[in-house]
C-alpha cells in the first residue's frame, strides 16, 4: 500500500519543566531533547511503522538538523527521493512540556519552500499513491494546488487542517477526508460542529482528543471512543491518528474500523515523550 505524505519536516527542541514559565521569567527545566518532528515527517514515519510504503515530499535545509531528520527517515524506511535540500534552514519546533500539556513555537524555515514546483516534480509518486496525506505547516498555495491535483485525478487525500489554514471552504471540501479537531473545525467553518459534520457526511472526521472521534454517517452522528491510557506527552498523537487512519482506510477497512485503529495507534503515542519515540509498529496493534 503506497502512501505519499506532503508536508513539514522539523527538528523538535523539546524541554520539560514542572510548569510553564511566566512572561519574562527565567526558570529551570528538568530535561531537554532534540527529536525529529514536523507534522508531515511524523505522519510519514507513523505510516511506515504501520507497514505502508511511504514517500515523503518536503524540504530540509543544507544543515546539521537536515542531516538528522534525513537519517531518521532512512532508519524508518521512508523514501526521501522527493525531499529537497534548500538554502533555508531546516524547520525547528520549540516545544515546552509542562502541566500535562505542551506549547509549540514553530519556525517554518525550509518548509516554506514546499511549493508547486516540488508537487510537479513529485507528480508521478502522488498519482501512483493509494492515499496522500497533507497538513498545514507548508504554504497554503501548495496545499490548494495539491488538493486540486488529487481531486482532478481521483486520488484519495486526507487533509489534516492543522494548524487551521485560511483556506476558502469550497477548496477545502474537495479533499476526500478532513480531520480537524474541535478548535480547527470552528475556525474553518464558523458553525456548530454537529451541523458541519452533518453537512459533510463520511468526509469530516472530527477528533476530540481523549473524548474520541465523531463523524456523520449520512443518518446520524457516530462516536468512536478513545482508548483511555496514562498520558506522558500528547505531541504527535494527532499525526499518528492521521497516518493510521490513512493506512487502515487505504487497506479497505470501513470508516468506523479505520478510526478505531487510528485511536488505538494514537493511544500508544501519548504514552511516551516526543512525537515519534512512542509511535507504534504494526506488530503492537494486531
Ligand atoms: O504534531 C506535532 C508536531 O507539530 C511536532 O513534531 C512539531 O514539529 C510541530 O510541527
Amino acid at each position: 500500500m503506497k502512501v505519499v505524505v506532503v508536508g513539514s519536516i522539523n527538528l523538535d527542541l523539546v524541554v520539560q519543566a514542572d510548569r510553564f514559565p511566566k512572561v519574562g521569567e527565567t526558570m529551570f527545566g528538568t530535561d531537554s531533547k532534540m527529536l525529529p518532528g514536523g507534522k508531515g515527517a511524523n505522519q510519514a514515519v507513523a505510516a511506515a511503522r504501520l507497514g505502508a510504503e511511504v514517500t515523503m515530499v518536503g524540504c530540509v535545509g543544507n544543515d546539521a538538523y537536515g542531516e538528522i531528520v534525513l537519517k531518521n527517515f532512512q532508519e524508518n524506511q521512508v523514501d526521501v527521493s522527493c525531499v529537497k535540500k534548500v538554502a533555508e534552514p531546516t524547520g525547528v519546533a520549540y516545544i515546552t512540556i509542562a502541566e500535562n500539556d505542551n506549547s509549540i513555537i514553530l519556525v517554518q524555515g525550509a518548509n516554506a519552500c514546499v511549493d508547486r514546483s516540488l508537487i510537479d516534480d513529485s507528480k508521478a509518486q502522488i498519482l501512483a499513491a493509494d492515499i496522500v496525506i497533507t497538513q498545514c505547516e507548508i504554504p497554503l498555495d501548495t496545499i490548494e494546488y495539491l488538493i486540486d491535483l488529487c481531486a482532478e485525478n481521483d486520488v484519495c487525500l486526507v487533509l489534516n487542517p492543522a494548524p487551521a489554514p485560511e483556506i476558502d471552504r469550497a477548496h477545502l471540501v474537495k479533499a476526500t477526508f478532513l480531520t480537524p479537531n474541535e478548535i480547527e473545525i470552528n475556525q474553518l467553518f464558523e458553525q456548530e460542529a454537529e451541523l458541519v459534520l452533518q453537512k459533510y457526511p463520511n468526509q469530516i472526521i472530527m477528533t476530540y482528543g481523549a473524548n474520541g472521534v465523531r463523524y456523520h454517517d449520512g443518518e446520524k452522528i457516530v462516536e468512536i471512543s478513545s482508548y483511555q491510557v496514562p498520558v506522558v506527552d500528547t505531541t504527535g498523537a494527532g499525526d499518528t491518528f492521521n497516518a493510521a487512519f490513512a493506512v487502515a482506510f487505504g487497506q479497505k477497512q470501513d470508516l468506523a474500523a479505520a478510526i478505531d485503529f487510528a485511536n488505538l495507534a494514537a493511544s500508544k503515542t501519548v504514552q511516551g515523550l516526543g512525537a515519534q519515540s512512542a509511535m507504534p509498529r504494526i506488530e503492537e496493534l494486531v
